[in-house]
C-alpha cells in the first residue's frame, strides 16, 4: 500500500521523504491556506521533494474553467496529479484531462456510487473521506469496501486513495480492505509507530541496561 501526506507544510513533507514514508503527496485548498503560501509555488516546492504524484486542487466550479485550472496545475512539473471534486463538471474535467494523458485525483467522494462514475471518467485515484462519514454517524470503512467490491468487480484500474484519514485504525482498516493508498496527515503517519507496550518494553530494558553498568561505545 501506498502512502501519501496528506499535507502541504514542506518541512514536514521533507523529513517524512527522507525516510521512505512518502509515495505521494495529497493537497487542497484548506492545505494550501493553512500553509500560507502561494499554490503555485508551494506545489512546485513539493514536487521537487516528492518522486511520486502530488495531487494539486482545481477551484473552479464549472468544468471550462476547471479544465484550464487543471492544465494550468499540470504545467507546474511531470509528477501533478490534478485533483477535482465529485461533481458532474468535475467529471468533465476528469474524462478531459485523463483523456489527455494527465493523473486526475476526483476527491470528496462520499458514495460508491459516486466512485463508480469516477471510475468510469477515467480518473486514476478516487478519494473517499473516511472520517467526514464517521463525523455523521456513517461507517467510512463500509465504503472503502465498497468501492473495493466493486471496482474488482469490473476490472477498473482506478485507484482507491482513502483520504481523510484520522486514526490509526483508519489505516489498518485501509490495509486490510485493499485500498491502493492512503493519504494522512504526517501526525498521523508518525503515529503508526507509536505502541503502549513499546514504551513499557523499552522503559523496562533501559532500567536494567543501567542496572549493567556496560556501555557499547
Ligand atoms: O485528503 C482529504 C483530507 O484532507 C480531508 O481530511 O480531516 O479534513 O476530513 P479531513
Amino acid at each position: 500500500m501506498k502512502f501519501f501526506v496528506d499535507t502541504a507544510d514542506v518541512d514536514a513533507i521533507r523529513e517524512l521523504n527522507d525516510l521512505g514514508m512518502v509515495d505521494g503527496v495529497t493537497t487542497n485548498p484548506s492545505l494550501i491556506l493553512k500553509s500560507g503560501r502561494d499554490i503555485l509555488e508551494v506545489t512546485k516546492e513539493i514536487c521537487g521533494i516528492v518522486d511520486g504524484p502530488v495531487s494539486a486542487e482545481v477551484v473552479a466550479l464549472e468544468a471550462d474553467a476547471m479544465i484550464a485550472e487543471g492544465r494550468k496545475l499540470a504545467e507546474i512539473a511531470d509528477n501533478i496529479t490534478v485533483k477535482v471534486p465529485l461533481t458532474w463538471a468535475g467529471l468533465k474535467t476528469c474524462k478531459v484531462l485523463s483523456d489527455e494523458g494527465r493523473m486526475v485525483n476526483v476527491t470528496l467522494c462520499f458514495s460508491a456510487n459516486q466512485a463508480l462514475l469516477a471510475a468510469k471518467a477515467g480518473a486514476t485515484f478516487i478519494s473517499p473521506f473516511i472520517g467526514r462519514l464517521d463525523d455523521i454517524n456513517l461507517d467510512g470503512m463500509d465504503l472503502i469496501q465498497d468501492i473495493r467490491t466493486i471496482y474488482d468487480n469490473f476490472g477498473f484500474e482506478t485507484q482507491i486513495l482513502a483520504a481523510s484519514i484520522r486514526t490509526v485504525n483508519h489505516v489498518t482498516q485501509s490495509a486490510l480492505i485493499g485500498a491502493d493508498v492512503i493519504t494522512a496527515p504526517p501526525s498521523v503517519i508518525k503515529s503508526l509507530a507509536s505502541h503502549p507496550l513499546t514504551d513499557k518494553g523499552l522503559d523496562a530494558f533501559m532500567k536494567d541496561w543501567a542496572k549493567t553498568g556496560q556501555s557499547i561505545l
